[in-house]
């Protein structure tokens, strides 16, 4: 039996109940969580943008040490420390082949559906009904069981709080500059939203030599935290048109680089027409899917020749991309501590979901 926090009715809080975790099958890891951030992709899961049928357990963001191994795991053993990826990665299929291992074949589609890797979940409740896990991980939850490709070992002195931040909002932050996005040496670049995940793209933009970081968000809080990692300009969206903000500190060209960090149809929009002729926008977050967008392809694309590009996972491979995030966090170049902004207790989940609609904390991590 494990503790977990199961998203079972839209738009209810999730409910802490006692779960049947099977053993780990062939290629799959048992792991006794060490915490997990609180990610907006799980609020978007209750409230329906991410559709996963319920019941499930949520949570994508973790990391932890390896409690019990399946036949067959030889990447990871009894005793190491791991960060959980949310796509399990396998190194070999069609498109990690091509570096893109965020859309690995082996292991995307499983994940999307809430479970491992043959289709089936490793959480059941006492009468036996299956329980999904989201992105084959489910780390609101004192263990979990995970397809072993998604198992990154990380050495025991990082802590779990911060690793557990690696396994999405950074990789996928900082990933969208770095893997997604072409930017050049001296590029002004813009994040609109500046949560999590933004957060960790304004590092991004950091660490490729941008010049100007300008930070869009509507909480005067988020951009204090945006400046204190890199942004060089913080423009507060509920003060005046925030296009036109841009348009002043770029001579009235446009950014070079767009990131949109939210996940709406409109700020899409507003980050677009943010860049500059022959300039990129990147979108990262993650829209309701019944969503869609009306484009002037001849004004927009041809003779602006502008590129509207989407972003999964941080364009990452992630047995490559935790290991250098990691390396960085402990050279002092990527800041991590300063983004998590409160340490809970599974029980308190629900406060953390409720905290992310007022938009002030940046994460809340469960420790366990
Ligand atoms: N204009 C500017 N900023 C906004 C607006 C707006 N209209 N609406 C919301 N924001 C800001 C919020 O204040 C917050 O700081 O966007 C930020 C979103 O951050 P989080 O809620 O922390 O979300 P995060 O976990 O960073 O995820 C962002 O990326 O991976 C995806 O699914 C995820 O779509 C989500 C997005
Ligand atoms: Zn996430
Ligand atoms: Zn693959």
């Amino acid at each position: 039996m494990t503790k977990a926090a199961v998203y079972a009715t839209l738009n209810q809080p999730l409910e802490i109940m006692e779960l049947n975790l099977m053993d780990p099958q062939v290629g799959e890891v048992r792991i006794a969580l060490g915490a997990s951030g609180v990610c907006h992709s799980d609020l978007s899961v209750i409230n329906g943008t991410l559709p996963i049928p319920p019941p499930a357990v949520l949570g994508h963001e973790g990391a932890g040490t390896v409690v019990a191994v399946g036949l067959g795991v030889t990447n990871v053993k009894v005793g190491d420390h791991v960060v959980i990826s949310w796509v399990p990665q396998c190194g070999t299929c069609y498109t990690c082949s091509r570096d893109q291992g965020e859309l690995c074949e082996t292991g995307a589609t499983a994940s999307m559906f809430g479970t491992m890797l043959d289709y089936t979940s490793r959480f059941s409740m006492k009468d036996g009904t299956a329980v999904a896990q989201m992105s084959a991980s489910g780390t609101f939850a004192e263990e979990t069981v995970v397809p072993a490709i998604s198992c990154i070992k990380i050495p025991d002195d990082v802590p779990f709080q911060i690793a557990a931040l690696i396994g999405c909002g950074v990789l996928t932050g900082f990933g969208a500059a770095v893997n997604t996005a072409n930017i050049r040496e001296g590029d002004n670049v813009v994040v609109v939203g500046a949560g999590g995940v933004g957060l960790n793209t304004i590092q991004g933009a950091k660490h490729k030599g941008a010049g100007k970081i300008i930070a869009v968000d509507m909480v005067d809080g988020k951009l204090e935290t945006a400046a204190s990692v890199g942004a060089t300009h913080t423009i507060n969206a509920s003060n005046g048109d925030a296009i036109e903000q841009v348009m002043a500190l770029t001579d009235g060209r446009g950014a070079d680089v767009a990131f949109e960090v939210i996940g709406f149809p409109a700020t899409i929009r507003q980050s677009f027409d943010m860049t500059r002729k022959g300039g990129e926008t990147v979108i990262v977050g993650v829209p309701r899917l019944d969503q869609t967008m009306e484009f002037n392809p001849g004004m927009d694309f041809v003779i602006a020749e502008k590129t509207l590009k989407g972003c999964w996972y941080g364009g990452a491979n992630v047995h490559r991309d935790v290991p250098m995030l990691i390396s960085q966090y402990k050279n002092g170049s990527l800041k991590l501590d300063e983004l998590i902004s409160r340490e809970i207790k599974l029980e308190e989940v629900n406060s953390a979901m409720d905290e992310m609609h007022g938009g002030h904390i940046a994460r809340s991590v469960i420790v366990y």
